[in-house]
């Protein structure tokens, strides 16, 4: 079973791929209609898990730490992790290893894969033929780790740098501290009250009232909204005017 969390479609678009490499038989899930519909019933699958996942801030994202933990996984107790990044997932490798021997999975190995940048609210994002050129890069990797998967062999280890256990270890909690927050974010007149923002938001957090969005509480920062956004009228503080959007379809 492939299970795939995802907030601009890299994520989900590498899932797809594994998931046809493999066989495309497979079972695919995606753990934002999860979160949306409720969660708590257990996954159970005949072959071994593949986790697809974004790197936030140099880990797996904590809402999918939190299923992991709190979801019942049967039949196969084999578990694959592949996370899509815009430049490093630094010792990720460490903390979902830990997290396998909490909840009874064979770690698998976890694989990295550089595909376009999407944290607009940070950083410069790549412009579209930008972007199709990361793709088209990050494509002979994938077809090698839905390789591994499909042979059953656990994954190449990846070389942890000093600098990447920092990150993972020190500046993940600060991160999330104090960057991870739906507050920043605003609309524009640009707004045609379509909805599709509150449609992509994963977490449920964005209402329409009176036609246009507003933000609650409850935000993982997966740039959903502003990115997928049709009229471009999201902007999130004073850092995304004029960047391009990024958004796999
Ligand atoms: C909140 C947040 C944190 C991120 N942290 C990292 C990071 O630590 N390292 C990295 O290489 N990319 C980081 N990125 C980039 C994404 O991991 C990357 O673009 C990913 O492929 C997005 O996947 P998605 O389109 O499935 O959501 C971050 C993006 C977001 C939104
Ligand atoms: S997706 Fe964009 S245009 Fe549609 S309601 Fe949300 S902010 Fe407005
Ligand atoms: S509010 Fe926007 S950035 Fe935050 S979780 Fe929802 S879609 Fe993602």
């Amino acid at each position: 079973m492939v299970i795939y969390f995802s907030g601009t479609g890299n994520s989900r678009y590498v899932a797809n791929m594994i998931n046809s490499a493999i066989g495309g038989d497979d079972e695919i899930v995606a753990l934002n209609d999860l979160i949306k519909t409720g969660l708590g019933k257990p996954l159970v699958s005949e072959k071994p898990f593949v986790f697809v996942t974004p790197t936030y801030g140099w880990r797996i994202p904590r809402l999918v730490s939190k299923f992991i933990r709190e979801t019942d996984f049967g039949g196969n107790n084999k578990a694959y992790f592949v996370m899509t990044c815009g430049d490093g997932t630094g010792n990720a490798a460490a903390y979902v290893k830990e997290l396998c021997a909490e909840r009874g999975l064979v770690f698998m190995g976890l694989a990295s894969v550089v595909m376009p940048e999407n944290y607009i609210a940070m950083f410069a994002v790549p412009d579209k033929a930008q972007a199709e050129a990361i793709i088209e890069k990050a494509e002979p990797g994938m077809r090698s780790i839905a390789e591994y998967i499909k042979n059953g062999q656990q994954l190449p280890t990846e070389t942890v740098t000093l600098a990447g256990r920092f990150l993972s270890s020190v500046v993940n909690p600060i991160f999330y501290r104090f960057f991870i927050s739906a507050k920043g974010f605003y609309v524009t007149e640009k707004c045609v009250a379509c909805g599709k923002c509150v449609r992509l938001c994963p977490l449920n957090n964005i209402q329409l009232l009176e036609g246009k969005p507003e933000w609650g509480g409850e935000c993982t920062h997966c740039m959903a909204c502003i990115c997928g956004c049709p009229e471009e009228a999201i902007e999130y503080k004073n850092k995304s005017k004029g960047k391009p959007r990024y958004y796999l379809g």
